[in-house]
């Protein structure tokens, strides 16, 4: 049974939470297991009349049947998960690493001014200074906080002895590669490597034991926060296109640009794509809204995920039609 990992191709932002919702669905893994920095993230998911937001919960919970877990890589804020299993009803199949790095109210003092947020322009959640107490080694963990002590997992040993039986792993990363502190626009990144390599390290899964590596752009760049944005559209030209999207977790105007080839190749060589998802191509070409087969696409909307094709040399595998988990086309096999 394979594993596939789920990675965000730009700046984060890419609808990965409306990807992995559907892969969770459609593909029923055992796990869905989250990776990344921490409740910086913020993941939009729409089912139905229901919204969800999710930071610290990955986003394939919408499968009542799958677990759902947190690797050790993650920093946790223990007051956002609770509430969020509380709130989602995930209790009873929620699962934190005994070994996350926990946010304090400390941390999301220092997070919330100064150069992080002045110059960087963080999301102020607190996981920027958590991490660099996790390098410090002073960052308490999860095992040693009460409130998570019902939710402790040893979430390598699971996922690893999961692919052993032949069940099937979901991985999901967050933000995305440009903002990895390794491959991003340093110093205006987050606070960790969230390229597909990095993602595996916060869950302790080997290389060897990734099938499938999807990246997710979206059909034009977004970018929250400072660093570079190459033909970056002003607020005016970005509203007229229909582009004008607020941040889940900051609710700051979303800065965009055009679909940009040379960074999509880029992320396709550092994470070694397998598969490419495109999402919001409704958005580009209003008359694919809700389509749910190639074929129903218009010329022009086929020609620019042909081109993506080209250019990239991976498949588009998924694309998203709409704000919907249904509204996607799954083109794998
Ligand atoms: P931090 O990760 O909160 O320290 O923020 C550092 C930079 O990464 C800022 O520009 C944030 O806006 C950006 N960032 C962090 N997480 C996300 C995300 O999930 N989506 C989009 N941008 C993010
Ligand atoms: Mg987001």
């Amino acid at each position: 049974m394979p594993s596939t990992i789920v990675v965000g191709g730009f700046f984060g932002d890419e609808g990965k939470g409306k990807i992995i919702s559907h892969l969770s669905t459609k593909d029923d893994p055992k796990i869905v297991v989250r990776g990344g920095a921490g409740p910086n993230a913020g993941h939009t998911i729409r089912d139905g009349e229901k919204t969800y937001k999710v930071r610290m919960l990955p986003s394939g919970f919408l499968n009542k049947k799958t677990k759902v877990m947190i690797g050790p890589g993650v920093v946790v804020n223990p007051d956002i998960l609770l509430k969020e299993i509380s709130e989602f009803g995930v209790a009873g199949r929620s699962f934190v690493d005994k070994n996350c790095g926990i946010i304090e109210q400390e941390h999301l003092q220092r997070d919330s001014k100064g150069e992080l947020k002045e110059k960087i322009g963080s999301t102020g959640s607190g996981t920027g200074p958590a991490n660099a107490d996790r390098a410090m080694r002073i960052l308490k963990l999860a095992k040693d906080i009460d409130s998570l002590s019902g939710l402790l997992a040893d979430v390598s040993t699971e996922l690893n002895t999961a692919l052993d039986n032949n069940e099937r792993v979901l991985v999901e990363g967050t933000q995305g590669t440009f903002l990895s502190l390794w491959h991003g626009t340093y110093p205006y990144v987050t606070s960790k490597d969230v390229t597909a390599s990095g993602i595996c390290a916060d869950i302790g899964l080997g290389p060897k034991r990734v099938d499938d590596i999807m990246v997710v752009f979206k059909s034009y760049v977004t970018r929250v926060g400072t660093g570079p944005l190459e033909n970056e559209l002003s607020p005016e030209d970005t509203e007229k296109r229909g582009w004008a999207e607020f941040g889940t977790v900051t609710g700051r105007l979303r800065r965009a640009a055009d679909f940009n080839f040379d960074l999509a190749r880029r992320a396709v060589m550092l994470n070694s794509a397998t598969q490419v998802a495109i999402t919001k191509l409704d958005i580009l070409f209003p008359d694919t809204a809700h389509k749910t087969s190639f074929e129903q696409l218009t010329p022009p909307a086929k020609s620019f995920i042909q081109k993506i094709e080209d250019e990239l040399g991976v498949p588009v595998a998924i694309i998203g039609t709409g704000p919907e988990s249904k509204d996607v086309i799954d083109r794998r096999n």
